[in-house]
């Protein structure tokens, strides 16, 4: 399929035209959430529930820490004032917004669609974001492809049928993207363990041996030589999974006939993180449970279960051992595709933290963080133009660019609301 090449007028103040897409089912599910009881979490055995709330890590023989295992981070930067009768605090709404300084946005041309939990990679000067939620109820089946150089949309091309439309596990070498599992159809449908590359240079795609289960958003990279997809979520979309395969891999071929096991991740769980610098491979932030079918529902209906977010950051390097580095600021989700490596350090650009504790509210990141990776600190190195979740993130020439993923209510209300394509670009100064 050809590039069009003036597909797009890209006037920096093209309008975004997008529809109102208000995913009901979340604001939908706060309604629910008091009463959610987590009836899952009651049927596992008491074990794995343990398992999952507990901060300390699997006790696994290889594990090292080199430092204090994670902890609860977010900070109460914005405490409400005390309630008129005196004892009880109040959290606002924002209470998890941290300070930052404010980075001059500038508003570029908007996708050709909206989407969430989509994926996006970079090449050069060309990010290729695939996929995605339009709504609830619809997926996209294409790849829309952005050009750095005269900021313009284009090149449209289809995904292969059988491919997943969100929660894909996404990593390219420079030419060839392989694309692993993640969840087939709208809603909250199942998984497939289906696995291709899309060779960019002449628009083919190929198979690979399948993952040996499917699963949700794990995070995934390629590494000395081989595919590496660990965590997500369990085929039910909610349990996190801990295991951990890789497959040989070159020119976008597989040089084994299966996945082989690795060693078992720390923390299971979707939407993380996952970077190779310097030969050393970090997986940051992400969650554990996520929305879940609701059971016996035709279409799958989305229905709201606990999640709890983290911002653990889990190293593995030479000795095939995880060992654990300073948490983020604040706990963070969404954002396997919301990096970029810049000047030897990692910046993450929104995402989701931990509910509000009072009003049990999804709340989303507005934050820039910047991870160094020399003295493993963290900052927040700006704020974006409003709080948003699963950003696709592409970085060039000086420009950190963002686009799609589903932003706030409002600048008081940090709550999701609509799904965007809007793409936004600033000069970083680090
Ligand atoms: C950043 O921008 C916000 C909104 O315009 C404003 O309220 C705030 O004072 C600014 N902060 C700084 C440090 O300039
Ligand atoms: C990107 O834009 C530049 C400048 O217009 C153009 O030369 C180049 O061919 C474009 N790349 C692609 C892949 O369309
Ligand atoms: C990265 O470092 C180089 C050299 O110090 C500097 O010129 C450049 O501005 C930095 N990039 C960013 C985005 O800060």
């Amino acid at each position: 399929m050809g590039r069009a090449a003036a597909t797009t007028t890209a006037t920096a103040n093209a309008k975004n035209k997008n529809k109102k897409l208000v995913f009901g089912f979340i604001v939908g599910g706060f309604l629910g959430f008091a009463l959610f009881a987590d009836l899952l979490w009651a049927s596992n055995s008491s074990a794995a529930a343990a398992a999952y709330r507990s901060i300390s890590l699997p006790r696994s023989p290889s594990l090292t820490f080199s430092f204090p295992p994670p902890t609860d981070t977010i900070k109460d930067t914005e405490i409400g004032k005390k309630q008129k009768n005196g004892e009880k605090r109040v959290l606002s709404a924002t209470f998890a917004d941290l300070p930052g300084p404010n980075l001059t946005w500038e508003k570029m041309s908007p996708a050709p669609v909206p989407r969430l939990d989509g994926a996006a990679i970079q090449i050069n000067n060309l990010l290729y974001v695939f996929a995605g939620y339009g709504t609830i109820d619809y997926v996209h089946s294409h790849v829309d492809v952005y050009n750095f150089t005269d900021n313009s949309w284009g090149g449209r091309f289809d995904m292969p049928k059988e491919m997943a439309h969100s929660h894909l596990g996404m990593v390219t070498d420079g030419r060839y993207i392989y694309v692993v599992t993640g969840q087939y159809g709208p809603q909250c449908r199942g998984p497939t363990a289906r696995t291709f590359v899309l060779d960019t240079e002449t628009k083919q795609w190929s198979d690979l041996p399948p993952l040996p289960v499917p699963r949700y958003a794990p995070a995934t990279q390629l590494w000395r030589g081989r595919l590496h997809v660990m965590g997500g979520s369990k085929e039910n979309r909610h349990t996190p999974g801990l295991e951990h395969w890789s497959i040989a891999v070159k020119d976008g071929k597989a040089l084994e006939q299966a996945w082989l096991t690795e060693i078992p991740i720390p923390r299971g769980g979707p939407h993380r993180a996952c970077v190779v610098v310097d030969d050393r491979l970090y997986v940051i932030g992400g969650q554990e449970g996520d929305f879940m079918a609701k059971p016996g529902s035709p279409i799958f209906k989305c229905s709201r279960r606990n999640e709890v977010v983290y911002g653990d950051v889990y190293l593995l390097d030479d000795d095939m051992k995880w060992k654990v580095l300073p948490p983020m600021p604040k706990p963070d989700s969404h954002i396997e595709f919301a990096w970029q490596i810049v000047n030897n350090s990692i910046i993450i650009v929104g995402g989701t933290t931990e509910k509000h504790p009072e009003t049990k509210k999804m709340t989303l990141v507005g934050e820039v963080f910047q991870f160094q990776l020399d003295t493993l600190k963290w900052s927040v190195v700006g704020k974006l133009p409003y709080r948003v979740k699963t950003t696709l993130v592409g970085f060039w020439n000086g420009w950190l660019y963002f686009t799609s993923g589903q932003r706030d209510k409002g600048p008081d209300d940090p709550a999701p609301r609509k799904v965007i394509g809007e793409m936004w670009r600033t000069k970083l100064h680090l």
